[in-house]
């Protein structure tokens, strides 16, 4: 049997155990070997058809069995809107990697947060987090009730051991787990990577237009796991992350333990060498929107809560024209990362790992070297090759934590790279 089922919140109906899914209704008044039927709701009942999203779970125990959470004593980097744990100041920022940690730290307690934006109280908002982990989470389990978690790993494979099953992701993909459901983190080497958590609506591909109806990321690239479940009679550990802070509660068995589950919510992976890239073949650089891979709107339309972006390796052929990305000043805000490679606009100091940060307005563009070499150079076809940048980009200004503001990764002499350019000559 194949590990994944393809799909983007499509309808998809998985057993571990032949005979576990109920036939023909969704809670009968017993189901099959007295599993509980539980519904997951990841938008409201009343969401419009294609916009709803809901899975049913058929379990060993109900998820309402457990003691009462109290606060997570443990200090840690990561933070939740609103961000105004220092003042946000109009500076372009770039950090160097997060060095991977000597001692064993799993993924709870390896989330740092740059930055983010919002009202997680209001479910609007996302919040952009590096990890930096270098052990599996052992007789614990997390589950995020603030929103879903995009998770973009940069160095080493993770696998997520989810309530729906088991999805195992390394860099150039990527892993989505939705609101609520509970997961682990395993880690058989140091991992590094970034999570985007979105508090508003729900990561979805992005329309096509005149595109037509394929292209970009397909649906049938996205893989979600097929059920799997943990008959584990031991106390385990279960942290949430609620309205900004992390609780936990001790239960006396794992709570991975759906044995069956059918719905159109449900955790996936997608492979980033997948994205079927569309640019020019005449003339200038598109907007970056050609390279979304994913969208979570706001209440304006075209203007996201977040999207998620990629920058691949392909074929430069514009003709006359600056082919890397030009000077900017953008109304949305732009957190970036590099997985791999180098990124076309910077010559030097935004390595993998590394993450930048230009806010509302913020002039930006290509460092001078990029710039002089990208107006020397001719121009014939050029596969830009070894490349894979990411940016989150959001319709509000990403406020910067205290730690990404203060911490020694921060490149205090960012402003540089957009030293010297010459003055033009007027004739
Ligand atoms: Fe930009």
């Amino acid at each position: 049997m194949a590990d994944y089922l393809p799909g983007f919140g499509n309808h998809v109906a998985t057993e571990a155990v032949a005979g576990a899914l109920p036939s023909g209704q969704n809670s009968p008044q017993r189901v099959p070997f007295g599993l509980y039927a539980e519904q997951l709701s990841g938008t409201a009942f009343t969401a419009p058809r294609a916009e709803n999203r809901r899975s049913w779970l058929y379990r060993l125990r109900p998820s309402a069995g457990h003691p009462p959470f109290a606060p997570y004593a443990r200090p840690g980097a990561l933070r939740t809107a609103p961000f105004d744990e220092v003042p946000p100041s109009p500076n372009r920022l770039r950090w160097d990697p997060l060095p991977l940690p000597e001692t064993p730290t799993d993924f709870v307690d390896g989330l740092f947060t740059y930055g983010g934006n919002g009202d997680v109280a209001a479910g609007t908002g996302m919040a952009a987090h590096g990890y930096a982990i270098s052990a599996s989470m052992v007789d614990r389990v997390f589950a995020n009730a603030d929103g879903e978690l995009l998770i973009v790993p940069q160095q080493g494979a993770l696998t997520l051991v989810t309530e729906l099953g088991r999805i195992a992701v390394a860099p150039l993909q990527i892993a989505l787990v939705p609101r609520g459901v509970r997961f682990r983190v395993e880690v058989t080497e140091p991992a590094r990577g970034f999570v985007c958590e979105n508090y508003g609506a729900l990561f979805r591909l992005p329309e096509l237009g005149p595109i037509g109806a394929n292209g970009l990321a397909n649906p049938r690239d996205f893989e979600v796991p097929v059920a799997a479940f943990e008959d584990r009679d031991a106390p385990v550990e279960l942290v949430q992350k609620f309205q900004g802070r992390l609780w936990t509660t001790r239960l006396a068995a794992s709570p991975l333990d759906v044995v069956a589950w059918h719905g159109t919510l449900a955790p996936w992976r997608y492979d980033l060498t997948r994205f079927n890239t569309i640019n020019t073949v005449s003339f200038d650089h598109p907007d970056p929107s050609i390279f979304t891979v994913l969208t979570a709107p706001s209440d304006t339309p075209g203007t996201a809560n977040c999207d998620f972006v990629i920058f691949p390796p392909r074929w430069m052929v514009a003709e006359h024209s600056f082919r890397p990305p030009w000077f900017h000043r953008n109304v949305m805000s732009e957190f970036m990362g590099l997985i791999a490679g180098a990124y076309d606009a910077k010559a030097g100091g935004f390595v993998p790992g590394g993450a930048s940060l230009h806010n509302q307005m913020a002039g930006h563009g290509p460092d001078r070297a990029s710039y002089e070499a990208a107006v020397a150079a001719e121009l014939v076809p050029h596969r830009l090759r070894d490349t894979m940048a990411f940016m989150f980009e959001s319709r509000a200004v990403i406020r910067p934590t205290r730690w990404a503001t203060e911490t020694p990764l921060a490149q205090p002499d960012y402003d540089l790279c957009w030293d010297g350019f010459a003055k033009a000559r007027l004739p």
